[in-house]
This record gives C-alpha cells, structure tokens and sequence, in this order.
C-alpha cells in the first residue's frame, strides 16, 4: 500500500461518531414522519421525536467543532498520482457534505421553533432559534426544505461512501487516512 498521512485523531473520532449520528437520523426522520403521516402517536412516536431532535440538535452544535477544526487543522495532501480532476470532486463533495451537514439541523431546529416542539424528555426543552416566530403554517415550509434538504444530503453520503469503499478495494491508502 503506498504511503499515506491520516487526519488527526480527533478529526477522525468525530468523522465516525457523526458519521453514526447522521445514518441513524435519516431512517428516524422518516420512520417518525411517515407515522406522523398516517396519525400514529404514541410512546415510540415520541421517542423517535424526541431522539432525532436531540441528535439531530448535537448534529448542530458538533458541527461548530468540526468547522473550527477544518480550518485550523488541515486536510492531509492526496497523493500527487490521484488524477487533479477526482481530487477536486472529492473536495467539492466534502465541502456540500459540510454545508448540509449545518443547513438540515439548521431547518430542523427553526421547524420545532415555529411549530412549537421543542421538548425532548420530561423537562427538557431544546432553546427555541432566535428571531423564528411562533406559526405552525411557517413550520410546515421549515419541515418540507428540512426534509428534501435531509434527502439530498442522504443521496451524497451515498456517494461518498461509494467513494470511500472503492478506494478501501483498491488499497490506494486514502481510506486508511480516516481509520
Ligand atoms: C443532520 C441532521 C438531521 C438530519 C440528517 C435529519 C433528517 C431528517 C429526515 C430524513 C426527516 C424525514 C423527512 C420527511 O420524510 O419528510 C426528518 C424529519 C424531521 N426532523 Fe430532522 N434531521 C436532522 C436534524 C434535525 C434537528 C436538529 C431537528 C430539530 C431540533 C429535526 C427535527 C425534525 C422533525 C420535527 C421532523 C419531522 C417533520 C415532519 O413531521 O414533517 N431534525 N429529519
């Protein structure tokens, strides 16, 4: 295998914990919401609720980490035989990943805002967004963007795991740079 340079420990630790947290929200999200659509409520309704927000929302705030850390720290050089053209899409990929990564909790939160459902368990309530007015016709638009927001995300994770997986076949080392 030709040699390589990881990402930072750190880098990598967050990369597979919110990897977790964002294949575990997409099948929450719609499992919930397509029991909210055939009015189905109860105990497992609400805790799906309750937990997509909450994860969703530590989505959110790990993300600020994550930001910091990209611009702090930086990516480790790909080979220079990886062609000029692939090197670039990875980036462009990444960096959508990234901003999907704020914009779908983003429109989450200001959808729970406006509904208003901020509660996760018992007493505990996430902030409501600032400057988001109460108005459940707004929250329903909030939801909708959130949701194809979610599935385009979805779709390029897809893509980046294709990606991934294809590199780890080919051992040409990038793989091993996030292990
Ligand atoms: C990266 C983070 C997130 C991802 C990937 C995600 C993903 C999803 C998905 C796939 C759906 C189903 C959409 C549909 O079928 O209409 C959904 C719905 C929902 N999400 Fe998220 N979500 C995230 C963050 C959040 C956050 C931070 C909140 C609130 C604090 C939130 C609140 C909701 C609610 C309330 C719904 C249901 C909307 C409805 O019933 O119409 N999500 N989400």
């Amino acid at each position: 295998m030709p040699q390589f340079q990881k990402y930072p420990a750190g880098w990598r630790v967050l990369h597979w914990v919110m990897a977790l947290m964002v294949l575990t929200l997409i099948p929450i999200g719609l499992w919930m919401a397509s029991r909210a659509e055939a009015d189905i409520w109860g105990a497992l309704t609400n805790t799906l609720y309750s937990a997509h927000k909450a994860i969703g929302f530590s989505v959110l705030l790990l993300m600020i980490l994550r930001i910091g850390m990209k611009i702090r720290l930086k990516s480790p050089p790909y080979p220079d035989e990886m062609p000029r053209r692939l090197q670039l899409a990875a980036k462009s990929v990444h960096h959508l990943i990234y901003i999907l990564l704020v914009l779908t909790p983003l429109l989450g939160w200001a959808g729970v805002t406006a509904y208003p459902a901020l509660g996760i368990l018992g007493d505990v309530t996430l902030p409501a967004m600032p400057l988001v007015p109460q108005d459940e016709e707004l929250a329903a638009r909030l939801f909708y963007i959130h949701g194809w927001l979610a599935i385009t995300l979805g779709v390029l994770i897809a893509g980046h795991i294709a990606a991934a997986l294809r590199h780890l076949f080919r051992k040409d080392g990038i793989f091993q740079r996030m292990v």
